[in-house]
């Protein structure tokens, strides 16, 4: 008879086999009832003198996905996940974890104080504390190592590596693969076990396997150069060597001792806040969470540039057939080499097989023509930025189309709502705002028209998520979140530019603050000729100041394209590594000179200032008129688009650290200095300083 031991967990005797089953949806995280739970069924076992084994298995769609994160910020109630392993591991009888789905963090180090794992073939298991900021803190640095070896367990643990069931079987990490009917492998193994008398297996006695004396070194260096700024990989490496080196239980201390200071650093909450940002950027409002989904399996691109054949070259990494319609054999012909460039990278990395990569390319079409489109469920619009352009593409996929098909266009500044007007489809209308290379950013900006239907919004989430991106919904506005802000960023650095700070000191200041680029080494990599484009399309917006700053143009004007003409802001070895070059401190030089400019010096901190406080102003422009519908959703597109630094929480999280009083003074400060019209705080700021909150209350 099943007997519920805790609101989470039952425990039924299957003749001298006990099962015990948890069951807290949706991920099974180790909340108190589990914990609780699982420390009764462990008492119960011990004292069955009946039962010869028990088996741990999950309800639901996964295995322990770790400990509860909502719980991180309340004081923990006992038995402390530590206690409960401490007890799975004193067991004097076996144990079997039976794992599908994600056996993750504390959900791992449960199954590793088992002394027998088996796993469905499409388990996967990980340590992605480090991703949250913290480590491991119930003995999964201890008994990883002895399970897999050293540097196996130390990948996982500084990089929160996920591995798939194959390789834990192979590398040791589980003792067999079962078939799809988990709790019959799980009966049949456990039997096996019994049978053969009933051993029992402790990680923890394990010898710790050989390793490489250099591995920590190396992998410090490594660690510090993959993840800059980041403070948990660094102390992984620390942990796992102190896990390695030190008696089991010394190091057991050790390692509670530190995953509980780095619960409470800065770095973990920001990290933190971002995965529950994440999560919640999906939440879109007016669409309902079990909104019906419009099945996707064929999709159009309309344009075969940069952006067109990055989105082809996703939409065929998840599985989809993909037409991609151009003008011209030429451009066509371009988009085919330049998709197979794409897949020969893959090749030569390794990530793909020539095979694949066959596979891949047999489910896309190039073609001039709109005709045969009938069964295509979704047309992504990604010609050149020309509204008259675009319209025109529209009313040819309007023609072509199926009613019910989705017509997406991955403008970047055009307005949505005039291109769902003229369409004769305007709900089935919306836009997907890829970023370049389109098939490696992660960041897309959906974008909702005031008609868009709320399963296109939903089923529009569900593709980008399918192709393994981080969707975020923003509304009407021009540049959407992203660039929009990015472009009051811009305008900063090229003011302090001509007011008299170089290059090199503002790409100092902004890589120093943690972004991987400073914007001048981005623009010198992006391409001049790109940076004078994007400038063109917004002139008519631009105040007098931003027209006359016109530094790109004169570096383009000199031929200074930037990395591919060997000169942009900086010089350029063959290596591309640069340096500062007199010839452009001569073209800025004439620039001021020409605007009556006399350079001053200008301090790091103004400089970060500027950048930052002229986004996160603009942050609160957008949050105010909607565009954006939460903080989070500003963070995540951020972090995830912009290389803010993550372990900043994004710019509305940091900014909320700084203290948005501070920031409101210094917004002042940059009015009186720089011009009301660019730094003027936003009525949001105004409010918010005034009633002494941040943007997160
Ligand atoms: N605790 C509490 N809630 C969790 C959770 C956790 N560990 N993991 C996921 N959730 C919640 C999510 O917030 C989400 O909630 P909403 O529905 O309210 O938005 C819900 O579960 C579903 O999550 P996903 O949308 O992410 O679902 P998915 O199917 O895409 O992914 C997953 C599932 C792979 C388990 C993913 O959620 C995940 O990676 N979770 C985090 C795992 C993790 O980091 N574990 C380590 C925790 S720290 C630890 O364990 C160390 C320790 O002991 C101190």
């Amino acid at each position: 008879m099943t007997e519920l031991l805790t609101q989470a967990v039952s425990l039924v005797a299957l003749g001298d086999i006990m099962v015990a089953t948890a069951d807290n949806p949706p991920v099974n995280a180790l909340s108190h009832s589990v914990r609780a739970g699982l420390s009764d069924a462990i008492s119960a076992f011990e004292k069955n003198d009946a039962a010869r084994a028990m088996i741990l298995v999950c309800a639901g769609r996964t295995f322990f996905a770790g400990a509860d994160i909502r719980e991180f910020a309340k004081p923990m109630r006992e038995p402390l996940l530590g206690e409960v392993i401490a007890r799975l591991d004193g067991c004097t009888k076996p144990v079997i974890a039976a794992i599908h789905g994600t056996a993750l963090g504390g959900g791992l180090e449960v199954a590793l104080a088992c002394s027998y794992r088996v796993a469905v073939a499409s388990a996967r298991f990980g340590l992605p504390e480090v991703k949250l900021g913290i480590l491991p803190g119930a003995g999964g640095s201890l008994r990883l190592p002895r399970l897999i070896g050293v540097e196996a367990a130390l990948a996982m643990i500084s990089e929160g590596r996920q591995i798939d069931a194959a390789e834990a079987a192979r590398n040791g990490l589980i003792d067999a693969i079962v078939g799809s009917d988990l709790a019959d492998g799980a009966l049949g193994f456990a039997r096996r076990i019994i049978d053969a008398g009933g051993d029992i297996r402790r990680a923890s006695e394990l010898p710790i396997p050989s390793f490489h004396s250099a591995l920590f070194e190396t992998a410090r260096a490594s660690m510090r150069k993959r993840f800059r700024g980041y403070v948990a990989p660094q102390k992984a490496v620390d942990l796992v060597e102190t896990a390695v080196t030190m008696p089991f239980a010394d190091a057991g201390e050790r390692e509670y001792a530190t995953c509980k200071e780095l619960l409470g650093s800065p770095q973990s909450k920001a990290l933190r806040h971002l995965f529950a940002a994440e999560r919640e950027a999906l939440k879109i409002e007016g669409v309902p969470a079990d909104a019906s989904l419009r099945d996707i399996r064929k999709v159009a691109v309309v344009g075969p540039g940069t952006m067109g054949r990055g989105i082809a070259a996703c939409l065929l990494d998840a599985g989809l057939s993909v037409v991609l319609i151009g003008l011209s054999d030429e451009s066509l012909g371009k988009a085919r080499s330049g998709i197979a460039r794409i897949y020969e990278s893959a090749l030569k990395r390794g990530s793909l097989s020539a095979e694949e990569i066959e596979r891949r390319l047999s489910r896309l079409t190039l073609t001039q023509s709109y005709d045969g489109l009938a069964d295509v469920d979704l047309a992504v619009e990604a010609v050149t930025e020309q509204r008259d352009v675009k319209a025109e593409v529209f009313g040819k996929l309007d023609a072509a189309l199926r009613d019910d098909a989705i017509i997406v266009t991955n403008t970047s500044f055009l307005d949505i709502e005039e291109l769902a007007s003229a369409s004769r489809r305007p709900s089935n209308v919306a836009g997907m705002h890829f970023f370049n290379p389109a098939h490696v950013m992660k960041l897309v900006e959906n974008v909702r028209a005031s008609r868009s239907a709320p399963d296109v919004l939903a089923t529009i989430t569900a593709l980008a998520r399918r192709l393994g991106k981080t969707p975020v919904m923003v509304g009407r506005s021009e540049g959407f979140v992203a660039n929009r802000m990015l472009s009051k960023r811009t305008r900063e650095a090229q003011f302090l530019l001509e007011e008299g700070a170089t290059p090199a000191q503002i790409d100092r200041v902004l890589s120093g603050f943690g972004f991987p680029i400073g914007p001048f080494a981005l623009a010198d990599l992006a391409g001049m000729d790109i940076m004078a484009a994007a400038r063109a399309a917004r002139l008519p917006r631009m105040s007098d100041r931003e027209k006359s700053c016109n530094i790109v143009d004169r570096l383009v004007a000199a031929g200074r394209l930037g990395q591919k003409t060997g000169a942009g802001y900086y010089r350029y070895d063959e290596k591309r590594t640069a340096s500062p070059d007199p010839e452009a401190d001569t073209i800025l030089d004439t620039h001021r000179r020409d605007r009556g400019i006399v350079p001053r010096e200008i301090s790091d901190d103004e400089i970060l200032e500027r950048c930052l406080y002229a986004m996160v102003n603009e942050a609160a422009k957008i949050l105010e008129e909607g565009a954006a519908a939460r903080p989070g959703d500003i963070d995540v597109i951020w972090t995830s688009g912009f290389g803010f630094p993550s372990y900043l929480g994004g710019p509305m999280f940091h900014a909320d650290r700084i203290g948005i009083q501070t920031i409101k003074a210094a917004l002042d400060r940059y009015s009186a200095l720089v011009g009301r019209e660019y730094f003027q705080p936003a009525p949001l700021i105004e409010r918010l300083a005034a009633e002494g909150k941040g943007f997160y209350g």
